[in-house]
């Protein structure tokens, strides 16, 4: 097992090393910059500002959200968990120096897409942070739905290098940016385990320097597309789902996410009876 870990310290500095190295694989120019930002330049010039005021921005339909149980808004008792979550977590990462953090579970419709956007709301509520989202369930992919983006965005292209984020990011209250599909991308784990996939996420990390990089990850026992991605993570949260998923499936995720990154948190969702001191806000 330390064997592991050690291999995998290996491959981020690697990775670290790679984003301030190789020019090879600068993402695809953007559109809406006069002057098209290598790598390096932004390296130099921490501008990142000017990159998140040239997307363009979302408007999203709150009601419509609300009836999906994502929240834009502190609202009492339903938001404060995950501004709590959000905390806890940022805490930890900021603590670790970490910035990459996945949301999987075991299998499907724990709630993954939905606790992954009222996190992203719930760092927005916190002016200071910048955060990307990116919906990395390329198989099922429903955080676009529930969003209600422009018909047109497909982030697998951005992984693929074959357009350019701004392309297909939407960005709300500056400081907030979605990069999700509309469309199912049906070669999603080769694409995961890509070299154009790791750069991309790089260079974004360089581009945008965002204090989180969110990704929604399909189900980790479901098929190979999680596991083939972990070693790019930094961290990750585990969310079972009560009455669903069982001991030996969280067992077996953490031992799988213990052995290509770190593990946060098991998050319990969909609980049915809660003590009144748990869902308050205190
Ligand atoms: N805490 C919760 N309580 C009740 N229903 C929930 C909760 N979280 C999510 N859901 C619902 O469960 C379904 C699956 O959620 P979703 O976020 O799409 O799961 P996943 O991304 O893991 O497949 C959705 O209908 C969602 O509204
Ligand atoms: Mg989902």
């Amino acid at each position: 097992m330390e064997r592991i870990q050690s291999a995998i310290q290996k491959a981020r500095a690697a990775r670290a090393q790679d984003v301030t190295h190789d020019e090879g694989h600068a993402l695809p120019p953007t559109g809406h910059i006069a002057k098209p930002a290598s790598l390096v330049e932004a390296v130099e010039a921490p501008a990142s500002d000017s990159f998140w005021a040239e997307l363009p921005v979302a408007e999203f339909n709150v009601a419509a959200l609300k009836k999906g149980r994502v929240f834009l808004d502190r609202a009492g008792e339903l938001t404060t968990p995950f501004d709590v979550l959000r905390t806890r977590i940022l805490y930890e990462m900021r603590k670790n120096n970490w910035r990459r953090l996945a949301i999987t579970s075991p299998g499907s419709a724990c709630g993954k897409t939905t606790l992954c956007l009222n996190l992203a709301f719930s760092l927005a509520r916190q002016r200071e942070n910048h955060t990307l989202v990116i919906d990395l369930d390329m198989r099922r992919p429903s955080m676009a739905k529930l969003l209600q983006t422009p018909q047109e965005q497909a982030f697998s292209s951005v992984l693929e290098s074959s357009s350019s984020p701004e392309e297909h990011l939407v960005c709300y209250q500056d400081k907030l940016a979605f990069g999700v599909n509309h469309k199912p991308t049906p070669n999603s784990a080769e694409l995961l385990q890509s070299q154009s996939a790791a750069h991309v996420i790089d260079q974004l990390e360089e581009r945008y320097h965002p204090d989180v990089i969110l990704f929604d990850t399909p189900p980790l026992l479901a098929c190979d597309d999680t596991f083939a991605f972990l070693d790019q993570i930094d961290c990750v949260i585990l969310l079972a789902a009560a009455e669903t998923t069982t001991a030996e499936e969280i067992e077996k995720c953490e031992r799988e996410i213990d052995s290509r990154s770190n593990l946060l948190g098991v998050v319990l969702n969909k609980c049915r009876l809660l003590d009144k001191a748990d869902s308050y806000g205190y």
